[in-house]
């Protein structure tokens, strides 16, 4: 550990700053090594604050310089200020001046890709969440509220474009043949919302007319290369823009909206105000190189960050404790343009796989937290899928309380009300609240009650009474630093299905109805639902209206009727998934216990009349066909043993592929997709329902299959095509996969994103002596450590390769945590995501647990970044 322990803060400990900054002036001289930033800060001291003569501490970074320091034009000799543990103080000021402060930084040397650094040949920010004050000493907190006007000075032939937030004012030559570029954002912004950008980029132009007839100039910016993979993201900035005048009534409010893609990017993308910076990843798309799942992936992020203009910028957070104030809804808000844009069942399906995979996964492990957490040691650590996904489910919860209508009565009092200004959760809910009459005191321990609760149902039903009776109790386990938990208001949307497939009608409140939402908020409670005319089977928690483990005892006869007879289409695979969790799980048990696998599976018929049905969505029938992930098995186990887990899930597979093989094969030739490529949703459920045919009738062993999904890779005209081809070859390890994973390289290696999925399916591929292969792709003259998409692509294949991560010596463990130390200093953020495998051991069978406590102790005896230090803590606590 490092002398000092990195100590935490408290949302209890808040304090509204002792000054403000109105005006904020910048200059760049933009320098590889050397870059010098002036910065002119108007500052006053804030009438709010209640120590009148609090001296002025800026925060600063190690990597930062000061070169000198003034006050209007006084400057200060050294006795006057102090710089240390990253602050510059200064202890007497005037009430209203302007400090002039000169720093030095090195963008070049700057490996943590925060503050000002380089991504190839470019410049470019990230400032969310602390990034600022790595450029120069500033107020570094979002309640800090400023007006920016920017300069950058760079030499033009090799900086052609330099952009910043807001519009451009002013161009001209330096004395020493420079360029120099001015911009300025009227709107005042937090530092963390600051952005700059130089390089010799490319640019597609576009322009949008809002709903008052403003044109707003569109410009997305790439390397040159790239600038043909970007009409995709532009089209959904679009469409983005519309949406959320449609559908909330926001709209845009500078004259320029610009979007700049760089290669090395910590995170997915950053709303910058009017520039945003986007991880490649997250914006380029063809159809030759990138998937389906990329694509939405593209959309949706584009419209998350555009959504953020609104929710975010106009309206921001007071301190970072508020982080899903602004992040919950706006996921909330992307989700919903995606589902809007395509399917909703779809959409929801996988948004809810993947909270109940990997969020609540994160609920149960050591780094637990409310989405609205109490303290923190470093912010980052934070940018969770509790503060992300979580949140929007909150956010998405209020709005099935209020509905749709209510909803967007309680969004414009929000905004209307806080307009330009830094607000809490609290501030969210009031809005809410007095829009619409309603009292929300109990429902707001969502925000402070971290942990997923557990709903135990139980029935009952009176036949001569004709009354049918839940009985429901909740529990949420105790989490770090909350050992006890109080009921939670817990939206349940609920139906009755009769033995008939068709939905019962029942009155409950003394209305007739077919669905209703059941609002649990006690320990205990009981719904009582008359004028039920037969023994139904309960359809719970519809559409995942609450984010919560559900726990009824169904039989899979009720299981396989819900499958195929609810009205509700999110419980149909909810159903599906649960009847493979229960046979899974089974296997599991029967593999642990040496005994051999059934080779019963009612999943067989099940899937059978499902592939029979030609009525249904094609994207939900390859959601279902899809089993439930080795990950998602971990989450529901007590005890993880990775290795059984995986065993299940192969026997499972296989034994649905050798009795349904001629039917993968129909479903296969009958979804071949002839028209020119299209990211619809038409075109993506056909591909997703092909390739996940293909995947079992390979599976099945047939040599029709085999010769089938050779010729697929061949003659295919898109990635998901070509990828979805090459990864069966390797996962089912025929013959070819050799030659076409090198094939694959060759043809795809002068194009980044399209390596990483080869770095991925690399180290992803089980094989002898998997460890070695991982260190020769680290080694490999197109691996560069330096980029995170390429670090998380190795890394992320290792995870999935269970054999190679989790073998019973340990080594697997080891090469993570050496990767781990190594990046610990170069990019803390990178390398405290790496140990979040590692802070699941204490679920881990016995024999791995102690192998990966081990590692994470090693990590623990260096001199850890804050990052890195807080992850490995709490996981050893
Ligand atoms: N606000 C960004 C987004 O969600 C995420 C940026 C987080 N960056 C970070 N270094 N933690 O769109
Ligand atoms: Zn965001």
């Amino acid at each position: 550990m490092s002398e000092q322990t990195p100590a935490a803060v408290f949302l209890k400990d808040y304090k509204v700053p002792d000054f403000l900054i109105d005006k904020t002036e910048l200059t760049f001289d933009l320098d590889e090594t050397q870059t010098v930033v002036t910065s002119r800060l108007h500052i006053r001291r804030n009438p709010e604050s209640d120590a009148a003569t609090a001296p002025l501490i800026l925060d600063g970074g190690e990597d930062v310089k000061l070169i000198g320091v003034a006050i209007d034009k006084y400057e200060l000799p050294k006795e006057e200020y102090n710089v240390s543990n990253d602050k510059l103080v200064i202890t007497a000021t005037p009430d209203a001046f302007i400090l002039t402060c000169e720093t030095l930084i090195e963008p070049q040397n700057n490996t943590r890709l925060e503050g000002l650094y380089r991504s190839s040949s470019m410049f470019c920010t990230q400032c969310e969440a602390e990034g600022f004050r790595h450029i120069t000493y500033y107020l570094d907190r979002p309640d800090v509220m400023s007006v920016f006007t920017t300069t950058i000075i760079a030499d033009e032939s090799r900086y052609p474009v330099m952009l910043s937030n807001g519009n451009e004012i002013e161009r001209g030559k330096t004395e020493d043949g420079k360029t120099f570029v001015t911009w300025h954002d009227p709107f005042k912004k937090p530092a963390y919302l600051f952005a700059l950008v130089a390089g010799d980029l490319e640019v597609l132009n576009d322009t949008f007319t809002t709903m008052s007839g403003r044109d707003v100039a569109l410009k997305i910016f790439t390397e040159k290369h790239n600038i043909d993979k970007v009409d995709f993201a532009m089209d959904s900035l679009k469409r983005s823009m519309k949406w959320d005048e449609e559908v909330y009534g926001r709209e845009y409010d500078l004259d320029i909206f610009m979007i700049v893609a760089v290669d090395d990017f910590n995170m997915g993308a950053m709303e910058n105000k009017g520039l945003n910076i986007f991880n490649s990843s997250c914006l380029l798309a063809s159809p030759e190189t990138t998937t389906d799942d990329a694509y939405l992936r593209v959309e949706a992020v584009v419209a998350h960050e555009y959504f953020h203009n609104w929710s975010g910028n106009r309206v921001t957070c007071r301190d970072w404790f508020q982080l899903s104030l602004k992040e919950g809804f706006t996921v909330f808000r992307d989700q919903s343009f995606s589902a809007d844009t395509h399917s909703d069942v779809v959409k929801r399906v996988e948004d809810v796989s993947f909270l109940k995979t990997a969020q609540f996964a994160e609920d149960a492990g050591p780094m637990a937290h409310p989405i609205r957490p109490a303290s923190f040691i470093e912010i980052s650590n934070f940018y969770t899928l509790t503060i992300y996904e979580k949140g929007a489910e909150v956010v998405r919860m209020i709005h099935t309380l209020l509905g749709a209508d209510g909803f967007r009565k309680g969004s414009d009092l929000y905004f209307e009300r806080h307009d330009g200004q830094a607000v809490t959760c609290d501030d969210f809910v009031s809005a809410m609240e007095d829009a619409n009459g309603v009292d929300l005191t109990q429902f707001k321990r969502w925000y402070s009650q971290a942990g997923t609760p557990i709903l135990n149902v139980t029935d009952s039903y009176n036949e001569t009474t004709q009354t049918y009776t839940l009985n429901v109790s909740q529990m949420t386990p105790p989490t770090p630093n909350q050992p006890t938990k109080l009921a939670l208001h817990i939206p349940v949307r609920a139906g009755l299905i009769g033995p008939d497939n068709q939905p019962l009608s029942f009155t409950v409140d003394g209305k007739e109805q077919t669905e209703v939402v059941l609002h649990v908020n006690q320990a205990e409670q009981t719904f009582i639902f008359e004028n039920v005319a037969s023994r139904p089977v309960p359809s719970l928690l519809r559409g995942f209206s609450a984010p919560v483990k559900l726990d009824y005892g169904y039989t899979t006869d009720q299981l396989l009727q819900l499958m195929s007879g609810d009205v509700d289409g999110f419980n149909r695979w909810s159903a599906s998934q649960q009847l493979a969790v229960n046979e899974l799980l089974n296997c599991v048990q029967q593999y642990q216990a040496g005994k051999d696998l059934t080779e019963e599976s009612s999943l067989v018929s099940g899937f059978e009349s499902l592939l029979a049905d030609s009525t249904l969505d094609s994207a939900m029938v390859a959601l279902i066909l899809s089993l439930p992930s080795q990950a998602y098995l971990s989450e529901l186990s007590g005890v993880i043993d990775p290795h059984a887990i995986k065993a299940a899930r192969k026997h499972l597979r296989l034994l649905i592929a050798s009795s349904l093989e001629k039917e993968f094969k129909k479903i296969y030739e009958a979804n071949t997709v002839t028209d020119a490529y299209q990211a619809s949703a038409g075109q993506i459920a056909k591909r997703s329902l092909k390739n996940a045919a293909l995947s079992y009738w390979v599976a099945s062993g047939n040599d029709e299959a085999k010769s089938a999904v050779v010729r697929q890779y061949r003659n295919a005209d898109n990635m998901t095509d070509q990828f979805s081809a090459l990864s069966i070859i390797v996962n089912n390890q025929l013959a070819e996969a050799d030659d076409l994973m090198s094939a694959f390289f060759e043809q795809w290696k002068h194009e980044s994103l399209v390596v990483n999925k080869w770095l991925m399916l690399s180290a992803s591929r089980e094989q002898e002596n998997g460890l070695v292969q991982i260190k020769e792709l680290m080694e490999h003259p197109y691996f560069d450590i330096k980029n995170p998409n390429k670090l998380r692509a190795v890394i992320g294949g290792l995870g999935q390769n269970v054999e190679t991560f989790h073998n019973l010596d340990g080594s697997g463990y080891a090469f993570l945590a050496d990767q781990i130390i190594l990046m610990n200093k170069r990019n803390p953020q990178i390398a405290s995501r790496l140990c979040t495998p590692l802070t699941r051991w204490k679920r881990m069978e016995s024999r791995l647990s102690e192998k990966m406590k081990s590692q994470l102790e090693r990590i623990a005896s260096q001199d850890l970044s804050k990052d890195v230090y807080e992850v490995v803590s709490k996981s050893l606590a």
